[in-house]
């Protein structure tokens, strides 16, 4: 039997909300609702982090906290988790270490990207006790200030290491979980005005929810489809969100193959492949932001067919396959014959993606780059992906794709043929990277211009080229 009642820890207390309205953002629900005003709105794109806000979720008994953007987050989707405010901190008249820290190091002006400042280093404070720059980076990765400037920020979060939790939520943990387990683990399914949202807890109720709803929009971490309503200004008539499935939320290793389940987040990926393709980590390091990884999936950015989807080049090079269950049976396609045309893929009513199989083969050459105007929470220009196999110095295998250059992430077939079975060779790829415009025809647009991309394309190419001949990494940002 499923509820129309989602419920949530707050302030120690649990919320219930019946048949909450499933466009609404999480950010317009603490604000208009709960009337806590300290979380801010600048973009509502997930774009500027000054809406940042914290959840806690239970992960095998214990807290983790994760740091997520409020403003693209749909209100439902806060079901079973604790909700954290920038108002929550501070505990009897005292400021909590992180917010002392922003004002020991003077991490405030103005003040209004402060509060999601915050609730980013609370999120850092919170998961690791020893920090360093690049946790420091990561974790403020998402937030934009105008005014004070990133020094006195990053200082501030440097001197939270190794400092011991010991807050109000360390002291009350056990009380937040006992809380956060009596929260009943069942179905949801939500009828607001005749907007419906699901949450079914098992893939054979989602396969019901999808036979019965099949204009219905599946839900995984909303990062892109949440503009619909934020940006666009429409409605979502029916919403299935996957996210309550633990069956999809899986990843299996062999010593050929990975297997990710669709509701893997971005940084549990990320996380995960940086032991095979450490490229691939680099590339997912700059994507989004944290808060846009903490919640955003693979299986999201596949569905989208975005020609500037960060993880589709790499996963193309990499002959990734992708599974795909229907209501009645379930089908694996090769990524590279998924994507059709512009945002279009195979995928049918009816049809959600299962996981993504990666193969493995440690023989071959990996590389990767992201071309992007910043380096952090910025979309790629151009993005480009390279998996060799190289005997005797003989190009036995060339998998080459691109983000950013056509409707799709393409691989780049003409060169591939032209480097398989040639020598390992500065000639062999000066010859190859003249053919760019035989596989691509970009175009002119905001981010990037056509012969820039042409460009940016070929040099990359020749970059992987020279990074596996001198076995050394050329640095493009320092
Ligand atoms: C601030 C910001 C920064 C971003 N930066 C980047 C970036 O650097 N690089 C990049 O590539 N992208 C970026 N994106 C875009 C977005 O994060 C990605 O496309 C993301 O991977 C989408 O995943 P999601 O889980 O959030 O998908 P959702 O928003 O939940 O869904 C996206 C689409 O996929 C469908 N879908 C989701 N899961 C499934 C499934 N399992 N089966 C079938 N269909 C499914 C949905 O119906 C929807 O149409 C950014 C977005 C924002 C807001
Ligand atoms: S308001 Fe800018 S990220 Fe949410
Ligand atoms: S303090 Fe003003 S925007 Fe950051």
């Amino acid at each position: 039997m499923a509820s129309n009642t989602i419920q949530f820890l707050f302030s120690d207390k649990i919320y219930k909300i019946k048949n909450p309205d499933p466009n609404k953002t999480i950010l317009n629900y603490i604000r208009n609702d709960l009337k806590m005003t300290g979380t801010k709105e600048g973009c509502a794109e997930g774009g500027c982090g000054a809406c940042t806000i914290v959840l806690g979720e239970l992960d095998k008994g214990k807290i983790i906290y994760k740091s997520i953007n409020a403003c693209i987050g749909f209100l439902p989707t806060l079901n079973g988790k604790q909700l954290i405010l920038i108002e929550d901190l501070i505990h009897k008249n005292k400021p909590h270490v992180v917010q002392e820290a922003m004002v020991k190091f003077h991490g405030s002006q103005c003040g209004f990207c402060t509060p999601g400042f915050t609730m980013s280093l609370f999120s850092m404070h919170k998961n690791k006790k020893l920090i360093n720059k690049e946790i420091v980076e990561e974790a403020l990765s998402g937030n934009l200030c105008r005014c004070t400037g990133y020094r006195p920020i990053i200082d501030a979060a440097k001197s939270l290491n190794n400092k011991k939790d010991q807050d109000h939520f360390k002291k009350k943990e056990n009380k937040t979980i006992r809380l956060l387990r009596k929260i009943k683990d069942i179905d949801i399914e939500i009828n607001y005005q005749g907007k419906k949202y699901f949450a079914p807890k098992t893939i054979t109720n989602l396969k019901k929810i999808l036979k019965t709803n099949p204009n219905a929009k599946i839900l995984s971490g909303g990062t892109d489809l949440s503009l619909e309503v934020t940006k666009f200004r429409k409605d979502i008539n029916t919403i299935v969100s996957l996210n309550s499935i633990n069956k999809l939320n899986f990843i299996k290793k062999s010593n050929t193959l990975l297997e990710i389940g669709a509701t893997t987040s971005l940084f549990d990926f990320q996380n995960l492949i940086k032991k095979y393709f450490v490229d691939f980590y680099d590339v997912l390091k700059r994507y989004g932001s944290l808060q846009i990884r903490n919640v955003g999936t693979i299986a999201g950015n596949i569905a989208t067919a975005s020609p500037i989807g960060d993880a589709l080049p790499l996963l193309l090079s990499l002959d990734a396959k992708i599974v795909i269950q229907g209501i009645n049976q379930k089908k694996i396609y090769s990524l590279n014959k998924f994507f059709i045309s512009y945002r279009k893929t195979k995928l049918k009513k009816g049809e959600f993606i299962y996981s993504i199989k990666i193969p493995l083969n440690k023989e071959n050459i990996f590389k990767a780059y992201k071309i992007s105007k910043r380096f952090d929470d910025d979309i790629s220009s151009v993005c480009g992906s390279f998996n060799f196999l190289i005997k005797k110095n003989k190009i036995t295998k060339a998998a080459i794709a691109y983000g950013g250059m056509s409707e799709i992430p393409k691989r780049a077939s003409i060169i591939e043929k032209n480097l398989v079975n040639s020598e390992f060779s500065e000639n062999t790829f000066n010859r190859a990277v003249s053919l760019i415009n035989k596989d691509f025809s970009p175009l002119d647009d905001m981010r990037a211009s056509r012969n820039y991309r042409l460009a940016i394309a070929k040099n990359l190419l020749l970059k992987a080229f020279y990074e596996i001949k001198y076995k050394k990494n050329i640095r493009l940002h320092t």
